[in-house]
């Protein structure tokens, strides 16, 4: 069992939850959710130990990892590739300072890390159907640059110093909690909200536009299982590729409307995301995480639109 745990980025989409979940697995006192901006509040201060950092700030992110005697680190914060291609300069420095803060407190403190890197990570010249674990990695975007750096720095952090640093390329995430945060495939969160509250939805990919996808508890449980595995049994390290369903938008949307039938849906296409989910590949082999640490999601395409309509719906007339 971990002694301590620190999650940068805990407010978004994936560390809301993952910082719950561990708490939960853990201990609350044992996970230290670190905001950026504001002071955390809610749940996520009400459950266990928190504090602020920006993660460029290496002096402090250190004191914090030194202070609090952390042991592993899973490390969130990050720009996502829409927000990415509007600020190429601020989703460097945050995607790449950030990630070798972590790696450096890392290697002094020998933490543990865990990095997600994205199907993003992927670009013109990868094969677009089962694409293989190892294979063509020249993204087209500046998130994706950043996400196949970070895979590199954390196996030379690895091979270098010893860090056991791990991670997998997640595809787009689907969650009922937190609102993404701008991503290329945020449209599958949004699709759902609008569902629920107008039954009609102006998508901004195109109908045919089919990607990989999962529902943030697999999302969750893998990495906290690829954490625990012995290491012993990896021979990759970090960016495994790992996926539970894909789809097009007109598929979800076919998938809401056996639950909501009066939903409707119409394109407005925006170019610019358009073009980045174009260059990613349609479905990624993810047989390397299976074989290595036993990945197996639990959701597809039928129960995840069924599972997220049920708790949006609730939690949307709770608000
Ligand atoms: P998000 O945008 O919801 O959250 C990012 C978090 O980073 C926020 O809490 C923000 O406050 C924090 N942050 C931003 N700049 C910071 C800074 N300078 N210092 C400290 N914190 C800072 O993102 P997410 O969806 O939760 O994604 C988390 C990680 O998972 C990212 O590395 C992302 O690239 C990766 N990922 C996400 C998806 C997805 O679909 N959500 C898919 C693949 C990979
Ligand atoms: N879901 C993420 C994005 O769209 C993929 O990393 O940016």
């Amino acid at each position: 069992m971990p002694d301590k745990i620190l999650v940068t980025g805990a407010t978004g989409q994936i560390g809301a939850e993952l910082t719950l979940a561990l708490r939960e697995r853990y201990g609350a006192d044992r996970v230290v959710a670190v905001g950026h901006r504001r002071e955390l509040s809610g749940e996520l201060a009400q459950t266990g130990p928190c504090c602020r950092v920006d993660v460029r700030d290496a002096a402090a992110l250190d004191a914090t990892v030194s202070g609090q005697r952390i042991t592993v680190i899973y490390h969130l914060a990050a720009l996502l590739s829409a927000v990415a291609e509007a600020r190429p300069m601020l989703a460097w420095d945050i995607n790449m300072n950030g990630l070798l803060n972590v790696l450096e407190s890392a290697r002094k403190h020998g933490c543990q890390v865990f990095f997600p890197s994205s199907v993003a990570a992927f670009g013109p010249g990868t094969p677009v159907f089962d694409t293989p674990q190892d294979t063509v990695q020249h993204p087209a975007t500046i998130y994706g640059i950043t996400k196949v750096a970070g895979e590199l720095l954390c196996d030379y952090y690895h091979r270098r110093y010893g860090v056991d640093a791990r991670g997998v390329r997640y595809p787009g995430l689907i969650s009922n909690r937190v609102p993404p945060g701008g991503g290329t495939t945020d449209y599958a969160v949004d699709i759902f909200y609008a569902a629920i509250e107008q039954r009609h939805y102006d998508c901004f990919l195109r109908a045919d536009t089919q990607l990989d996808m999962m529902y943030m508890p697999d999302a969750i449980a893998a990495a906290i299982r690829l954490m625990e595995t012995d290491a012993g049994r990896l021979t990759h390290r970090s960016g495994f590729n790992v996926t539970a369903m894909n789809f097009t938008p007109a598929q979800l949307a076919a998938a809401i409307r056996q639950h909501l039938p009066d939903f409707t849906i119409d394109y407005a296409i925006d170019p610019l995301r358009q073009a980045i989910a174009d260059s990613w590949p349609r479905h990624m082999d993810d047989s390397a995480a299976r074989a290595e640490w036993g990945w197996q999601p639990r959701f597809d395409l039928p129960s995840m639109t069924a599972d997220m309509l049920a708790h949006l719906a609730a939690r949307l007339r709770r608000a």
